[in-house]
């Protein structure tokens, strides 16, 4: 283009072979490095969102840049040890290297939720992976997780939008999550960090019971052992509001012929531990988990909660592997992706007459590659008008415990995702994850859009079906 159509026009490059970071921007759509992509007749190029624009896809870096002067980003140490070589922690030395090969492209930057709204409370994910590079070098001594939880360690929704376009395949979310959890290990996290790891101690839920109510759990469970299990989750086991959605997808699997499993020793999943850095307290949970299941019988474990479904395909085998030397004794799937390989018919049924859009919780797109299968759901059911929403799997706010941690974050968050709902006129959003269907019915209700219903899928075919 600057050599056939316009030599005025304004972009940066160096090495051309994807380690100078400096050609980022976004390619239909999508940050990524320019030199990475081959032109094409038709494409899109525009500049890397959250920094300031100088001309055509050139960006002001300076802020960052300048930033990244306070972190004392070098090798900090004063001690050399008496013996040499010196043993160095293998697990810190491979965090070290991957977080090594970040090229301060800025995609990750680019595409920040958070930064789009704050960009003096936090340093985003490019400066964590930046001083994460030092936290995990096993001769640094400065305390960097001191210095990240400054950089609002914690004003990360953990959405993974970073780990997406990351060119260098970093996981600056995951990064966060390791950061996090060595300021959890030096015992500095903040105080709501530890009243929910305290709390999570005590009852293994994440959240309080429900006040003179019984919990789906306690009104549900059976010890039955079947091949097909049903694991709840904290928020629908504990929020009276939303226990029905267990009990409509516990309808619907019966309606399909599936005898289900609720096992009632079944205990928090672990994720949002995870999430803020507890990661040592979580092998506990997972234990409990695999146990119930196995002990019921089961070979395939229901989610209807998409962000128990990302802890129990990501977190619990691989705790299980490192506690048993095995595999999970069972597959776990996602309400609408076993409905999709399970198909049910709804044809022939009398349908909803219901305009609705779906929201791709963080947890589930991203989380765990899926997307497609709600839709198919939605799609199947007679007369419901689907439409896209315009960013449908951008972050309502709700995740990574940032609720606990910075709220003013997380409803700024909420309010542009309620902003691309303008216009649309839809009378539900359906969604897959219990925490989104809380957030997204407080942003509604601060709008002033009460009228719209939040759903999970199970709500709505329980409803086609006739019977809920
Ligand atoms: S973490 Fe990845 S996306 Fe972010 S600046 Fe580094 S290389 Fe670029
Ligand atoms: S996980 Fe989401 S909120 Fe956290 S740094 Fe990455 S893009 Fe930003
Ligand atoms: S020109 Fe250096 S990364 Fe693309």
């Amino acid at each position: 283009m600057y050599e056939k159509i316009d030599g005025t026009f304004s972009f940066s490059y160096c090495c051309r072979n994807s380690h100078c970071g400096l050609c980022g921007a976004k390619i239909n759509g999508k940050p990524g490095l320019m030199c990475r992509e081959a032109a094409r007749q038709e494409m899109t190029l525009e500049p890397l969102d959250n920094l300031p624009v100088i001309r055509d896809l050139m960006v002001d870096r300076q802020e960052y840049e300048n930033r990244k002067d306070s972190l004392r980003l070098f090798l900090d140490r004063v001690n050399v040890p008496a013996k040499q070589p010196e043993k160095i922690d293998l697990e810190d030395l491979e965090n070290f290297k991957v977080a090594s090969r970040c090229v301060e492209c800025y995609c990750c930057v680019s595409s920040c939720p958070v930064l789009y709204e704050n960009k003096h409370e936090y340093l985003g994910p490019a400066g964590m992976v930046q001083l994460a590079r030092h936290a995990f070098d096993p001769r640094d001594e400065l305390n960097r997780d001191v210095v990240a939880y400054s950089g609002g360690l914690y004003n990360c929704t953990t959405c993974g939008k970073c780990t997406e376009v990351c060119p260098h395949n970093i996981a600056p979310a995951e990064i966060i999550q390791l950061l996090r959890a060595k300021l959890v290990a030096n015992g500095r996290a903040p105080r709501a960090v530890n009243q929910l790891i305290e709390m999570v101690k005590d009852s293994q839920k994440s959240l309080p019971p429900p006040k003179g109510k019984k919990s789906f759990l306690e009104q549900n469970a059976n010890a039955s052992a079947t091949k097909v299990g049903l694991f709840v989750g904290c928020v629908i086991d504990y929020d009276v509001r939303l226990m029905p959605i267990a009990v409509a997808a516990v309808k619907v699997l019966q309606n399909l012929g599936i005898e289900i499993a609720i096992p009632p020793e079944q205990v928090c999943c672990g994720i949002p531990l995870k999430e803020v850095g507890a990661h040592e307290q979580i092998r506990e949970l997972v234990t409990k988990n695999v146990e119930a299941f196995k002990k019921a019988s089961c070979n395939q474990v229901i989610t209807i909660c998409s962000s128990c479904g990302l802890s129990a395909k990501k977190i619990w085998p691989e705790i299980y592997q490192k506690a048993t030397g095995n595999g999970l004794p069972f597959e776990v799937k996602d309400f609408c992706e076993f409905l999709v390989e399970n198909p049910l018919s709804l044809e022939g049924l009398p349908g909803l007459k219901l305009k609705a859009t779906y929201h791709d919780p963080c947890s589930l797109k991203r989380g765990q590659g899926i997307y497609e299968e709600p839709r198919q759901v939605l799609r199947a059911i007679p007369e419901l008008d689907f439409v896209e929403m315009p960013e449908a799997d951008y972050c309502c706010g709700g995740g990574g415990g940032l609720r606990l941690t910075n709220l003013e974050i997380s409803q700024c968050i909420l309010k542009r995702k309620m902003s691309f709902l303008k216009d649309m006129d839809v009378e539900a959003i359906v969604t897959s994850c219990p925490t989104c269907i809380k957030q997204l019915t407080v942003g509604l209700s601060k709008q002033r859009l009460r009228s719209i219903k939040v759903l999970h899928p199970a709500t709505l075919v329980a409803q086609t079906m006739g019977l809920i």
